[in-house]
């Protein structure tokens, strides 16, 4: 096997010049950079990153914990992680931890024996193992998508759960409650008084903002607090089809439904196809998520997104940032989603286009037709 050695006998330069044409550690003359490079491509040599971090203790490797790759807003988030790991010289390692608390705790065990230099983790619903393995062995780490110390979490959460500090993570993630609020409030606008939300996972962060939002808006337009109309679909398709079902069966069932992720949608639409019931006449839809196929459904669907490859290269700046200065204080990145308008909640079709971050559109859309208007169901 070709060493470095090689390489700077065939340049003509030491060891040491080699080292820092290949590493970038010092300037070198253009000529003699030129000279190592030639002697590199016309050797093949490939540089032993392991010999490297045996003398760096660095591996410059990220581990990526997120469960549910399948689904495509992870799979986006994804795709923003090992971009912006590429561009910065990192690796990947990547586990799913399918949710459950035991094999998360196994799979950052396992990315931490390899030695990752950090790790960037969408935490389950139950973190406990999970904040107590990272402080004990003191890994540099940013929590993604789901936040440990959200302000609407319950407040043993709030905390340290080993020692009772404040849990020091970085954390990036969207926000859930305002965007929610906003699908519930257009809802609310068309006139719909009955809205049911089918919820996500219990413990997760992101469940409990979105049933805030959700309860925000309805306060916001008067409309009561019927527990009944909140169901939880899990986070998952199979979850939501018999959450659907569930709420339509209600003596007095909702005219509206928001359902809180994109699975969660394909699992109501099933329900309603069951029931042969459509959208928007039966029931509108109004969907946290949007994907690349929410606008060949018929009607198209009316969705919040989520900017989901810019939260993953939020992570890994974030986590670089946490590398590069350990003692920095702990932030929480919170990143807006759009409202993306199109015509399952009901809305004619020449409403469509109302795009943009949530933060700057508020104000600039046009007024929908409420329902009584409509002649629909109220
Ligand atoms: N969190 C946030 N958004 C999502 C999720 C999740 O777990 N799944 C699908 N969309």
């Amino acid at each position: 096997m070709t060493t470095m050695a090689d390489v700077a006998r065939a340049a003509g330069v030491s060891v040491a010049t080699v080292s820092h044409v290949l590493n970038a550690t010092r300037p070198v003359l253009p000529h003699t950079r030129q000279a190592v490079l030639d002697a590199v491509d016309a050797l093949g040599y490939t540089p032993n990153t392991l010999a490297r971090s045996l003398v760096t203790s660095r591996t410059r490797s990220i581990g990526l914990a997120v469960s549910a790759i399948s689904n495509p807003y992870f799979t986006e988030i994804l795709q923003g992680v090992e971009a912006a790991a590429l561009a910065a010289g990192y690796s990947l390692l990547i586990a799913d931890p399918h949710d459950d608390p035991a094999h998360e705790r196994k799979v950052v065990q396992l990315l931490h024996e390899r030695r990752v230099d950090g790790m960037i983790v969408a935490p389950s619903a139950d973190p406990h193992g999970l904040i107590a393995y990272l402080n004990r062995h003191a890994v540099p780490a940013v929590f993604l998508d789901r936040v440990v110390q959200a302000e609407t979490e319950a407040p043993e959460r709030a905390s340290d759960l080993v020692t009772g500090e404040p849990a020091l993570f970085d954390q990036v993630c969207a926000e859930n409650a305002g965007p929610t609020a906003r699908l519930v409030g257009h809802l609310a606008e068309l006139g719909h008084r009955r809205i049911g939300l089918v919820a996500g996972l219990p413990g997760l962060s992101t469940t409990s903002e979105r049933i805030a939002g959700y309860r925000q808006a309805l306060t916001a337009a008067g409309l009561p607090h019927d527990e009944d109309l909140v169901v939880s679909g899990n986070s998952e398709s199979a979850g939501a089809e018999r959450a659907t079902a569930a709420l339509l069966s209600l003596p007095s069932p909702p005219t509206a439904l928001v359902t809180a992720n994109n699975a969660m949608t394909i699992g109501a639409l099933r329900a309603l196809r069951g029931l042969a019931l459509s959208v928007p006449d039966d029931l509108a839809l109004g969907c946290f998520d949007d994907f690349a196929w929410a606008d060949l459904f018929s009607p198209r669907l009316t969705a919040i997104a989520q900017p989901s490859r810019e939260i993953g290269a939020r992570a890994v700046q974030v986590l670089l940032d946490r590398l590069a200065a350990p003692d920095r204080p702990a932030r929480t990145v919170r990143l807006p989603c759009a409202f993306v308008h199109r015509t399952s909640c009901g809305c004619p079709e020449d409403r469509d286009g109302a795009h943009g971050p949530l933060s700057a559109e508020s104000g600039g859309q046009t007024a929908p037709t409420p329902l009584s208007e409509k002649g629909t169901v109220s």
